[in-house]
């Protein structure tokens, strides 16, 4: 194809050939303002075959060759946004249906949003014993449709002998996490099932995500709602406590600290839970933390709309009260919360078969908030919400959505940085002050395949104006929108480097 071009081109262009051929580097981004987690700085950036190269002062790469300058003109330049908490193709854990985004369209959604890596589940069931199968599956659902790059955490619903045994298999497929459940009865693990995992995972160095909610007094609580007929979507929150959240946190740090592993406690919504877990890593405890837009913008009013819209907002755990943002904020900047993720789990809202909407049926004219499918969109405006809102100073914003992420799930530096010479070339840029118009969010603006998002109508401040994956141009908002391709690969993961991470002595009965 390259000899076709040539023989078609006229000499003008051939001239324009040579120049691509021999330019420098691939792409320069000039006039930015870089933020990492360590510095910010007026830099132009040279990135070559994906990755950066060079950084230098504004203005001193001018007369560099490169085959694509991109003028930032005063934004700020981030590591591409890394959303460690994505549900795509999973079955509905409740009523029927699974999640509405495709790896493709999922993916294509992140990266209008500003994120080029995602790590997404492969969810392992009840009924099967093994991992790998799972994994292989999950593998053939993304390979080729992804527009980010990509790795899998492991959900394990049935840790088997022989599962268990498959741990070091993982590793060396380069998954370094799981996520195991403590409700939901398709995936809760009992207290001794939890200490399995976690016994093994600490022998393969693999991070163990935990939902820390109380299954049976959740199920107890539904069934007190189900006798007083309380079926509204806004019960979906009172038959998920606090309390279930906070005592199964507190649990889970205690099964984690006596095996003497890493744990990441995911979506935290409560300020009770969240206290518990300040605690612990108060006492150096390798103990982490995640929480979500939903726990920053939400409440559980919001599940008492009108009509059946408050089941755009059933997730578990559910948002919680106005009041508790702020307490949610400062774990995000005081470094209780390690990241903030989406936790992006769609289903469709109008939709009788999988969406929400499904929970409607002839015993439950009025629907049941027990069978409404749990979880939100979210991939495409985790960024926006945080950056908009603007309360995170921002190096901590780079910290919490993308490099924290990186070190937890084994992929700092390549990911979550941009280190001269070592990471991929993947950013994210914004736009300089003034230079974007504020807009209402419409769900029509996005790139999933649901038919809502939980905040529409909210006035956006700032938006990704460019997302670039390995040097490659993929979100061009003033451009094209979406210009790039299903470019994404899979990432092998190493261990977690964050602190406290390596313990590589064998456990022993004997130290209790
Ligand atoms: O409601 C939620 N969060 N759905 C997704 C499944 C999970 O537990 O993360
Ligand atoms: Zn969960
Ligand atoms: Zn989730």
């Amino acid at each position: 194809s390259r000899l076709s071009r040539l023989t078609r081109s006229t000499s003008r262009d051939r001239d324009m050939d040579m120049d691509m051929d021999t330019a420098t580097y691939d792409l320069l981004v000039v006039n930015g303002v870089v933020v990492t987690d360590q510095a910010i700085a007026e830099l132009d950036v040279a990135v070559k075959d994906g990755v950066v190269v060079k950084f230098a002062p504004r203005g001193a790469l001018k007369d560099a060759s490169a085959k694509r300058t991109i003028d930032a003109e005063g934004g700020y330049v981030m590591p591409g946004g890394v959303d460690a908490h994505v549900h795509l193709e999973e079955p509905a854990l409740f009523g029927k249906g699974s999640s509405a985004d495709t790896y493709e369209t999922g993916s294509r959604s992140a990266i209008c949003g500003g994120t080029t890596t995602l790590i997404t589940f492969a969810p392992q069931t009840k009924d099967q014993d093994t991992l790998m199968d799972t994994l292989h599956m999950t593998h053939a659902k993304a390979v080729g449709n992804c527009y980010t790059d990509y790795s899998f955490h492991l959900i394990v619903a049935n840790p088997s002998a022989r599962a268990l045994s498959e741990f070091p298999s993982l590793r060396a497929a380069g998954i370094s996490s799981l996520k195991i459940y403590m409700t939901y009865a398709a995936l809760q693990l009992a207290d001794d099932q939890i200490l399995d995992v976690l016994l093994e995972a600490r022998r393969n160095q693999i991070t163990t995500m935990i939902h820390a909610e109380n299954g049976q007094v959740i199920e107890w609580m539904t069934k007190q709602l189900e006798q007083r007929k309380m079926f509204a979507p806004k019960h979906h929150a009172t038959s998920h406590p606090p309390m279930a959240e906070m005592e199964a946190t507190y649990r889970a740090i205690c099964l984690s600290t006596f095996i003497d592993v890493p744990i990441l406690i995911v979506h935290v919504s409560s300020p009770a839970a969240a206290a518990h877990i300040r605690q612990a890593q108060e006492k150096g405890l390798p103990v982490y933390a995640e929480t979500c837009p939903q726990y920053l913008f939400l409440t559980r009013e919001d599940l008492d709309k009108p009509g059946f819209e408050g089941a755009k907002c059933v997730c578990s755990p559910p948002p919680r009260e106005a009041s508790d943002h702020e307490a949610i904020w400062e774990g995000l900047r005081n470094g209780t919360f390690t990241v903030l993720s989406s936790d992006h789990c769609p289903f469709l809202y109008d939709n009788n078969e999988t969406g929400k909407k499904s929970c409607i049926t002839d015993e439950f004219p009025v629907g049941h908030f027990k069978y409404v499918p749990n979880g939100c969109p979210g991939v495409e405006t985790r960024l926006a919400l945080a950056m908009s809102e603007a309360k995170l100073e921002l190096k901590n914003f780079v910290t919490v959505t993308s490099t924290n992420a990186a070190k937890l799930y084994g992929v700092y530096p390549k990911k979550g940085a941009l280190l001269e010479g070592v990471s991929d070339a993947d950013m994210v840029i914004w736009y300089p002050p003034g230079k974007m118009a504020e807009f209402e969010l419409k769900n029509e603006m996005l790139h999933h395949n649901v038919d809502y998002t939980p905040y529409e109508g909210r006035s956006m401040k700032q938006w990704p104006r460019y997302t670039i994956l390995r040097g490659e141009v993929v979100w061009d908002r003033d451009g094209g929108g979406l210009v790039g391709g299903k470019g994404g690969k899979f990432l092998e993961r190493g261990p977690s480097t964050l602190k406290g991470s390596v313990n590589k002595e064998e456990w022993d009965v004997r130290r209790w």
